[in-house]
């Protein structure tokens, strides 16, 4: 058995780097197809569909469940996300499979007596679990667009479960965690992630996932009932009433993804499409390029002192628009969208910019405050056919590897995506709480994301598939490669790759990648009167540039990533 595990990884690793496979700064030509994802076996899973003769929906849903098994920090079933589609000849939609609060959920369900937030159950532990929506997102893109048996697209990532992958560096933090921690809500986790329960994996070693297993045998037999009905479902029930949970079995019953309209706009003649609320992405992004619109940013010059600045004011007035106006439009029925992402409202927005002034972010505009802290991992894909239709989806669990909570006998993590509601209603202080209306918690409501899977196209065609990880950073640094690409003539791999910035309205301060400005740049652009501080790396996009001329498509994984790979052939 042991020899039979190690000759398939080895042939996965062969057939890997006979391939088009890369991931930084020189993207990887490809004719037939192409999956750039944040790890290399997962792409080869999606490459190996697209080889098959699947479509690019079918790539990604081998691609999601396949990330599920092998980066458990993001993949999931036990999270939710979004997957924007365009087609070769121009279909374009979305599915919506995010996390909703369960039936029993409260709006001040993490309040103490005294209206004050309780504790950190809405970041940690088994209140902090969302109803999750990614089998049922991918069973529902499947049924709509899918062209293989869904039973085909299930067993690359059953294989890697019961077979074994190499364990990554990448998982070397989370194994100290479980090795440390203690509680009986963790025992699932330990048993799953530890060799014997207790012993490290050290990089390279095989590790196998029987109970994850089990359970993506049910979802293959079963699609979308194989996880919200039956064993899969009184396994989650039972862990949640066990350790003080409350999503039940008919949370899950009741689950459903939906397809819906993407954000549309239009930008130098491209066509933009993102993802509509639940997320605030499609919209802040448009609103954002709207904006910059206006302005000449090739004759700026890419990070120079006018450029940032310019960069930083759109952000500034589009993050003040999303927290205050964004939430579940389902909940939020008067939500503005079509005049946020308007031009006339970035006309608006455009003529208060000052050319050499930074502008104040006014927080006395709606008595709201500095913004939580968010963590920044989740994870995104992008996928292309032979024929060139497009797939952009990024999913999480929150956190990463979300709540941290393993469900006792089905082998996969559950997200803490509660905590991307505003906690407290009616609170905003300097402290970081956020208590605008439109993002409460509520039975069945689903909480807003900044997650901005995209795919921009020309002349009916997509162009540019781009997606990333970041909490609230995503926005940008999708901004960011899109403007790349498009005003700055930067092929796919340079525009990932560039140093990214990041401001979001409050706190006033923009963020910079450590080395990604000279000081001379700096020194100019606090001139202006804007904050700087440095951080780590921003996001870890995963893009695809389709040459509509050429027939050539180029991928590229962020370096910025551990294990992320482009795989085309
Ligand atoms: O949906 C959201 O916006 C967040 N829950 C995403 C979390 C995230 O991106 C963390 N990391 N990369």
């Amino acid at each position: 058995m042991r020899n039979f595990s190690l000759s398939f990884i080895l042939l996965f690793l062969l057939i890997s780097f006979s391939l088009s496979a890369q991931s930084g700064r020189t993207p990887a030509p490809a004719r037939k197809g192409m999956v750039v994802s944040s790890h290399y076996l997962a792409s080869q899973v999606g490459q190996q569909i697209l080889a098959d003769g699947g479509n690019a929906v079918d790539a990604a849903i081998g691609t999601a469940f396949a990330l599920a098994v092998t980066l458990p920090s993001a993949g999931n079933i036990g999270g939710g996300g979004f997957l924007v589609y365009h087609g070769a000849e121009g279909k374009v939609t979305s599915f919506n499979f995010r996390e909703k609060a369960p039936l029993a959920a409260t709006a001040d369900m993490y309040l103490d007596e005294n209206g004050n937030i309780r504790d950190n159950t809405n970041h940690d532990g088994p209140l902090s679990v969302g109803v999750p929506g990614t089998v049922a997102g991918l069973w529902l893109a499947h049924q709509r667009l899918g062209s293989k048996p869904w039973p085909e697209l299930v067993q690359p990532a059953i294989e890697l479960a019961e077979q074994g992958f190499p364990s990554t560096w990448a998982m070397q933090g989370i194994l100290r965690f479980y090795q440390q921690v203690e509680g009986p809500e963790y025992e699932a986790a330990k048993k799953a992630f530890l060799k014997k329960g207790t012993g490290l994996y050290e990089p390279g070693e095989l590790w196998k996932q029987p109970d994850l297993a089990a359970t993506l045998k049910r979802i293959q037999r079963d699609g979308r009932d194989g996880f919200y009905k039956g064993e899969t479902a009184r396994l989650i029930a039972d862990f949640m009433r066990k350790h003080g949970g409350i999503i039940t079995e008919k949370d899950l019953e009741k689950y459903e993804a939906a397809e819906q309209e993407p954000i549309h706009g239009a930008y130098r003649g491209y066509d933009i499409y993102a993802m509509a609320p639940p997320s605030s992405g499609g919209v802040a992004l448009v609103e954002m390029l709207n904006i910059l619109e206006g302005f000449n940013l090739k004759e700026a010059g890419h990070n120079s002192a006018l450029y940032l600045h310019l960069l930083t004011e759109a952000m500034r007035r589009a993050y003040a628009d999303r927290a205050q106006y964004l939430g579940d439009p389902l909940f939020n029925p008067d939500m503005p969208v079509e005049q946020l992402i308007s031009k006339d409202h970035a006309e608006t927005l455009r003529n208060t910019i000052g050319l050499f002034m930074a502008s104040p972010s006014d927080s006395s505009r709606f008595n709201q405050a500095l913004m939580v802290a968010e963590s920044e991992e989740t994870t995104h894909f992008s996928v292309v056919d032979q024929e060139g239709n497009a797939v952009s989806l990024t999913y999480t669990l929150e956190y990463g590897y979300g709540s941290r909570l393993v469900v006792e006998g089905a082998g996969f993590l559950l997200n803490n995506e509660m905590g991307d509601f505003n906690p407290v209603p009616g609170v905003t202080n300097t402290r970081g709480q956020i208590g605008t209306k439109p993002n409460l918690v509520a039975p069945e409501k689903r909480m807003l994301s900044s997650m901005t899977p995209t795919i921009v196209a020309r002349g009916g065609k997509p162009v540019l598939v781009i997606g990333s990880p970041g909490g609230r950073t995503i926005i940008n640094t999708v901004l960011q490669v899109v403007l790349n690409v498009i005003d700055h003539g930067m092929n796919i791999g340079q525009a990932i790759e560039a140093g990214r910035i990041h401001h979001q309205w409050l706190p006033d301060v923009t963020s910079f990648e450590e080395f990604s400005i000279s000081p001379d740049t700096r020194r100019l652009y606090e001139m202006m009167g804007h904050r700087v501080r440095f951080r780590g790396e921003q996001g870890s996009a995963m893009g695809i540039f389709i040459d509509q001329e050429k027939g050539l498509i180029y991928g590229t994984a962020d370096s910025r990533d551990f294990d992320g790979r482009a795989v085309g052939n």
